[in-house]
């Protein structure tokens, strides 16, 4: 296996939530910094993982159940890892990526109810040393979820079933990644997803250049410039 030698970003949390608006953001931040910066994204981000997404996404995976899926989702990271991941941080490269193997616990283990064993096995054999040095959880309650999403259906003023039933299925969803988080307190930190685009852009790159650390001398120059990397306080 290659050495690694580049930083490992993640971003998790519900659909809606900001995380493609905030990769990118942050992608385009760093490579102003003159880092090299790999977007991507699961499921997919290598063309084989793509075919697989492409299947998930369908809805015909689904009919298979939870099991199934999440023997597909990982499949598909095994591909992402192999032909993108671990290649570009081998040379160096800061790789971001849209959702990850917090997503398969999240979704297949606390929705699909699949075992923690299970998914556990699966990421120690699929995933193994290339767990990410940070993952920005970008939290939304879950009516501004529907809100953003464009799905509240309210009649009279009251919420009608479906809605309550969306309503449940993303705040299971948001305390899945919270619980995450507390679990993994170094690598997980949780942004306020209600913030503006702006606000939340400028909290995660401090975030990631704090990470980025004193010897890198890209760091110290955004430090200095901005003055606000240091007393970041995680949540
Ligand atoms: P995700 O990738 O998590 O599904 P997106 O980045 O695609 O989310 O954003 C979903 C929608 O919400 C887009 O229309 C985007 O412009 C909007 N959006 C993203 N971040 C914010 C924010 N902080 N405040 C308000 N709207 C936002
Ligand atoms: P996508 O269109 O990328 O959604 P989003 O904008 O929310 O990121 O679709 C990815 C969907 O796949 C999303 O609903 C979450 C789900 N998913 C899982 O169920 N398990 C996983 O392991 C991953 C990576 C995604």
């Amino acid at each position: 296996m290659p050495q690694r030698r580049g930083m490992f970003i993640t971003f998790e949390g519900s659909d809606g939530s900001g995380k493609s608006t905030q990769a990118s953001r942050l992608a385009a931040k760093l490579r102003d910094l003159g880092h090299e910066v790999v977007e991507t994204r699961e499921p997919g981000g290598s063309p084989r993982a793509e075919a697989i997404r492409a299947l998930l996404l369908s809805g015909k995976a689904a009919r298979y159940g939870a099991f199934a899926e999440t023997m597909l989702f990982n499949a598909a990271r095994a591909d992402h890892l192999r032909s993108m991941i671990r290649p570009a941080l081998a040379r160096g490269a800061i790789v971001i990526c849209d959702r990850f193997a917090d997503s398969t616990r999240a979704y297949q283990g606390v929705l699909g109810k699949v075992s923690d064993e299970l998914l556990e096995a699966a990421e120690e054999a699929v995933v193994a040393d290339t767990v990410p040095d940070l993952t920005i959880i970008l939290d939304l309650p879950a009516a501004e979820t529907l809100e953003r999403l464009g799905t509240r259906r309210v009649s009279g003023g009251t919420r009608d079933r479906f809605e309550e039933e969306a309503l449940a299925h993303h705040a299971a969803l948001r305390q899945a990644f919270l619980d995450i988080a507390a679990r993994s307190r170094e690598r997980c930190v949780v942004i306020d997803a209600r913030r503006s685009i702006e606000e939340a852009a400028k909290r995660i790159l401090n975030v990631v250049i704090t990470r980025l650390g004193p010897d890198d001398p890209r760091a110290g120059e955004q430090r200095e410039k901005k003055g606000d990397g240091r007393n970041q306080k995680r949540r």
